[in-house]
């Protein structure tokens, strides 16, 4: 059986069924997702390899090859057509042409099930999806239960990484307007235990631990690579539960009276579904989702105990986030354009500015210190690697507002994160591509001979599709000094 089989013998059906790693149900054939190619915007669907089974990642890969893709849909597998598509403007706008938020890279969030590879979503920030015309979801006070599988170690303090019911109008409407999962280090409303991350609900106009506005010490944080997180709700009554989605049993960690601040009792869910935003489209926050249902109904906890046994049952784990010619930690290397123009040029800085230089044998040192590196264990995640300037040791290449630059670390987990790059096998097909850890649509380009990590035909000037696939793709070869 798959987590919605197991809710319909329950008496609590799914009426949203998400997920781009697998069929959610026993019988389900369908496509899990829709990818869009940059090279020419076609589209394919992605399905499951077998009735109930994992999805096809290898049709994305050959799909996908020599260019890049990103997520378009996630199909409803429920049969109502749920879908989530690109999050439009709200309360916010998000950062693309007319508000619209980004869309996840189709490869961005590799793993495996059972041995399979797949791909969850990872979402960088302003990135989001979003369903305003529903069926059969939740409304006013009805009960409803939620889970989703998120990436335990991928968050942020922005608001609001959310999977669950929110406004049809993308603006916050007021208290108990939504009911959804959050996932993350906000502390602008509630907190729980230690310092996160949370799971708590977002109710609209808070992010609700327990009863109180405040802290609830009950709500533990989250240290799974692997996170099963739940919220349901009914009239009077919700709850907060969570687990490794890797093995074992969920925990409660709240289940009691709705909040004790006006608004939230009764309820006035409205009924659309978001995933990663806010219910006013604020799009600040970031993580990894693989799977998530809506329920009719409010789910026993016999049920949830059933549909956690079936994801361990999935085996979730970790693949690796490179590929191609291997980048080798304590190795120092050079990075040679491979752009008809350029294949002298190598990327190198002048202070804090990455930029590509000529460089032969015969530049001064100096000049060849300048387009070296030093391949460090990736400072925001060691499955990848940062790269830490040979004339400038304890400076590091990282991106901000998507310019490279070298700098120094300053503490904050943001700039060990932009400092952490994925070496993949070149998108031309040469060498390497080097893909931003947290951004894997974004790429190491050289536009107009200035560094950048760019995303193919996203909104800067230096996302332009022309050139794309040669400005993103490196020799990767041995330091010049
Ligand atoms: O409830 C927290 C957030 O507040 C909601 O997601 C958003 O709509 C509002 O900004
Ligand atoms: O480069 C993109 C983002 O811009 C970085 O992650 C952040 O530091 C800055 O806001």
């Amino acid at each position: 059986a798959g987590p919605c089989d197991i809710y319909s013998s329950g008496g609590t059906p799914c009426v949203a069924a998400h997920s781009t790693t697998r069929a959610l149900y026993s019988a389900f054939t369908g496509s899990l997702y829709e990818v869009i190619r940059g090279a020419d915007n076609a589209t394919t669907n992605i399905a499951p390899l077998s009735a109930g089974g994992v999805a096809d990642a290898a049709a994305q890969d050959s799909f996908c090859a020599r260019t890049t893709c990103l997520i378009s849909i996630i199909y409803d597998q429920s049969g109502r057509g749920n879908h989530l598509t690109q999050a439009p403007p709200g309360g916010f706008n998000g950062p693309l042409v007319n508000g619209y938020d980004y869309l996840a890279a189709a490869d961005g969030a590799p793993v495996t099930l059972n041995g399979q590879k797949a791909y969850g979503v990872f979402m960088s920030p302003g990135t989001g999806y979003r369903n305003d015309a529903t069926s059969g979801i939740a409304t006013g006070d009805e009960a409803e239960g939620m889970y989703a599988v998120l990436d335990g170690t991928h968050y942020n303090g922005a608001c609001c990484y959310d999977y669950g019911n929110a406004e049809v109008s993308a603006h916050d409407t007021g208290n108990g307007h939504m009911e959804a999962i959050y996932f993350g280090t906000s502390t602008s409303w509630g907190t729980g235990a230690g310092s996160g991350p949370w799971v708590m609900a977002d109710m609209e106009n808070g992010l609700f631990s327990g009863v109180t506005t405040g802290n609830d010490a009950a709500d533990l944080s989250i240290t799974w690579r692997f996170l099963t997180a739940i919220v349901k709700g009914e009239p009077g009554t919700w709850a907060i539960k969570a687990g490794n989605a890797a093995s074992g049993a969920l925990s409660t960690y709240y289940s009691g009276a709705r909040p004790d601040v006006s608004g939230y009792n009764p309820m006035s869910k409205e009924g659309a579904i978001i995933l990663g935003i806010g219910g006013d489209n604020s799009n600040g926050a970031q993580g990894t989702f693989y799977e998530g249902v809506m329920t009719s109904g409010y789910p026993s906890d016999a049920t949830e105990a059933s549909v956690q046994a079936n994801i361990v049952a999935a085996k979730y784990a970790t693949t690796s986030l490179v590929s191609g010619p291997a980048v080798s930690v304590g190795s120092a290397v050079s990075f040679r354009a491979t752009t008809a123009c350029c294949t002298t040029r190598y990327i190198a800085h002048t202070g804090a500015t990455v930029n590509t230089q000529v460089v032969t044998a015969s530049n001064t040192s100096a000049e060849q210190l300048s387009a070296s590196w030093t391949v460090v264990a990736g400072l925001g995640n060691s499955a990848c690697v940062s790269f830490e300037a040979r004339d400038t040791p304890g400076s590091y290449i990282r991106h901000y507002a998507f310019a490279l630059l070298v700098n120094a670390p300053d503490g904050t987990k943001q700039f060990t994160e932009d400092a952490t790059f994925c070496p993949v096998a070149g998108i031309n097909g040469e060498g390497s591509s080097i893909r931003a850890w947290g951004y894997p649509s974004h790429y190491f380009r050289h536009y107009d001979d200035i560094g950048y990590v760019a995303s193919n035909g996203g909104p800067a000037a230096f996302d332009a599709p022309a050139l794309f696939n040669n400005d993103t793709t490196w020799i990767v070869g041995a330091a010049f000094a």
